[in-house]
């Protein structure tokens, strides 16, 4: 557990990723902590939404709620809409065939968006799923689109991941996005399905492909639960308080100490292979066409087969052989872990005074 440990920030958070970390206590009062803002000075809060099941609405609006309620705060909610919009649930190649330009991130463009760029916000909320071990198309469109560069550069960041459970090297292209558009990225918030790893294999595909969001085979529900979703109100009401205390024009995370974040490095060998299998199959794929062209349907089905093929077999074997070797490799574990948990951290120590 990262206990309000991390790296002291530059403006660029992605280029620190790695480096030796700074510790800093997130819970003690920075030296330098803005002062109170004035109650009559109203705080501009951008919220970006996008959402195929409402999954992620739900966790956005727990966490918009407490803002929207203050009347300090003025919250702009920006929903994005695919030109094209996505299934759900997906037919099943349709599903797969979102993979190359999802893993590329190359997204299919967006609907015009309401804000021009012209607009200032104090802070922005950013909730993201993760399509293929990258940010969702419509996510990665926003980022990669001429307004955001404008809306987000010098900006603080609040990013909220909810996804089944793969989300390290989403979140380190992403941190790249906003590191282009000159955005501070402050705090991480990540919300991964609560059941076993093996049950999600088949009950997330069971729910995204043919919409059955109940267990089955004596296996939990997918996505996540109503407590989880629930939970993510204290991240609201800490954000009201920092913001009436300007302290999202400094450079500590706002969400340290309240369990905002839980990595789990061990996945990231499997999310680096993922990576890279997309990666080249995705090539292959877009050169036979583009999005939905029945050239690329065979390569779809036969990269289907490879997947199953490796699932059954060289998965179990990496993965007792990463439990065989996982003692060798504690010290870097633990290390990446901190890592992936930056900047808000995994410690919960300030939960009781944000809990309702
Ligand atoms: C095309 C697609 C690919 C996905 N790939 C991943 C993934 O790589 N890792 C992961 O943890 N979840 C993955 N998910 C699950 C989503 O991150 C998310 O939990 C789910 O789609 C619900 O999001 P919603 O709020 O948009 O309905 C994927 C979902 C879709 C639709």
């Amino acid at each position: 557990m990262t206990n309000g440990r991390c790296f002291r920030h530059g403006l660029r958070l992605h280029s620190t990723a790695f480096e030796t970390p700074t510790p800093v206590t997130s819970s003690s009062p920075s030296p330098s902590a803005p002062a109170a803002a004035p109650r009559n000075v109203v705080k501009r809060v951008l919220v970006l939404r996008y959402s195929q099941s409402g999954q992620l609405d739900e966790v956005a609006e727990q966490i918009v709620a407490p803002l929207r309620a203050d009347p300090a705060i003025q919250v702009h909610e920006e929903v994005l809409r695919p030109l094209a919009p996505y299934p759900f649930p997906w037919p099943f190649l349709a599903f797969f065939d979102a993979f190359p330009e999802s893993a590329h991130m190359k997204p299919q463009p967006l609907a015009p968006l309401s804000l021009t760029g012209e607009e200032d916000f104090d802070l922005v909320i950013l909730p993201y799923q993760v399509w293929f071990l990258a940010p969702s198309q419509p996510v990665a469109a926003f980022l990669k689109h001429p307004v955001a560069a404008r809306l987000l550069e010098g900006k603080p960041v609040v990013t909220v991941i909810a996804c089944r459970n793969m989300w390290l090297l989403a979140h380190e292209k992403l941190k790249g996005m906003l590191a282009d558009v000159g955005a501070r990225l402050i705090d991480n918030v990540v919300l991964t399905d609560p059941g076993p790893t093996l049950a999600t294999f088949f009950t997330t595909p069971a729910w995204l492909i043919w919409g059955r969001k109940r267990g089955f085979w004596g296996m939990p529900d997918a996505g996540l639960s109503t407590e989880q979703i629930r939970g993510t109100g204290r991240f609201g009401r800490a954000l009201r308080d920092a913001l009436g205390k300007n302290l999202e024009r400094g450079t500590q995370p706002l969400l340290a100490g309240l369990g905002a974040v839980r990595a789990d490095a061990k996945l990231l060998v499997s999310e680096k292979a993922g990576t890279r299998s997309f990666y080249l199959w995705g090539k292959l794929i877009m050169a036979a066409g583009g999005p939905g062209a029945w050239q690329r349907k065979p390569l779809l089905l036969l990269y289907v087969l490879f997947l199953i093929a490796l699932i059954v077999t060289v998965v179990p074997v990496s993965l007792t052989l990463q439990a065989i070797l996982r003692p060798l490799f504690r010290g870097w574990l633990t290390k990446m872990t901190a890592q992936f948990e930056c900047p808000s951290g995994s410690a919960t120590d300030r939960t009781p005074l944000y809990d309702d």
